[in-house]
């Protein structure tokens, strides 16, 4: 079982004058198990930066994370907002292409493929599938590594809203079967309360302003009335702290 352990992290950048801006303030966070964890705040507010240094690819200012999973630290898998497959490979290379363990490979990538609908693309190239697929190929890709922990940037915030409800059904479906420790940047409020079982609201300047548990049935559709009822509650509140900002 995986776990996130922030403890007050803090990241300043500086500019070329030696001016320093705090754009992360003290963030605690501690998630454990198969959790979904949507982070969400006005632009600008680090969720990015958040993501970036738990993955570490940013370093941090000061504080501490830990990303374990039992004894030994955890692995880690990063899905983007856009795709980012390999143009002159077949959908089923660019699985192949990411494994750090090539045994059972070929079995990975069918069950992944099919969890997300596409086992019967995997020999077309990424130039002959719509905007969507990709995206249901980089998450499949995602997930098909079986990282401890899956960390998500607005994967689906440049596409249309049809096929990003379709894609939100996707993604739970495969979380729910896979059950990995998620975390999930998004702008988008409704979505954040489909997808997860925790809320963390960041606020201007890298604070966390709220963390709301959703404790609603899964699998959870928008036209269920009770995830309508806490989407339009959670927007409204989030509304206030942009008009705020
Ligand atoms: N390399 C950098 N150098 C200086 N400042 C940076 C750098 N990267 C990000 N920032 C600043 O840090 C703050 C947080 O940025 P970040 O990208 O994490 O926000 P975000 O919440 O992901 O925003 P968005 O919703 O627009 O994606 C912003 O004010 C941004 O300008
Ligand atoms: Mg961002």
């Amino acid at each position: 079982m995986a776990s996130i352990e922030i403890d007050g992290l803090v990241k300043e950048y500086q500019n070329r004058q030696g001016r320093r801006t705090r754009v992360l303030d003290g963030i605690d966070l501690s998630i454990s198990g198969e959790t979904f964890v949507s982070i969400v705040g006005p632009s600008g507010s680090g969720k990015t930066t958040l993501l970036n240094i738990v993955s570490g690819i940013e370093t941090l200012s000061g504080g501490s994370v830990r990303l374990r999973a039992g004894d030994r630290d955890a692995t880690v898998g990063y899905v983007f907002q856009d795709p980012r497959l390999l143009p002159w490979r077949t959908v089923t290379q660019n699985l192949k292409f990411v494994q750090r363990d090539r045994s059972g490979w070929e079995e990975r990538a069918r069950h992944y493929l099919d969890l997300v609908g596409l086992a019967h693309l995997g020999d077309r190239y990424p130039a002959q599938l719509s905007g969507g697929q990709q995206q249901r190929i980089g998450i499949a890709r995602a997930f098909s590594v079986e990282p401890d922990i899956l960390l998500m940037d607005e994967p689906f915030s440049h596409l249309d809203a049809m096929t990003s409800r379709s894609l939100r059904e996707h993604l739970e479906r495969i979380w729910l079967e896979s059950q990995r420790t998620v975390m999930f940047v998004t702008h988008d409020v409704t979505e954040a309360v489909q997808l997860s079982d925790r809320i963390i609201v960041l606020a201007p300047g890298g604070r966390i302003h709220e963390t709301i548990e959703v404790d609603l049935s899964r699998p959870r559709r928008a036209s269920d009335p009770a995830v309508a009822m806490l989407q339009a509650e959670v927007l409204a509140r989030f509304e206030a702290l942009e008009a705020a900002a």
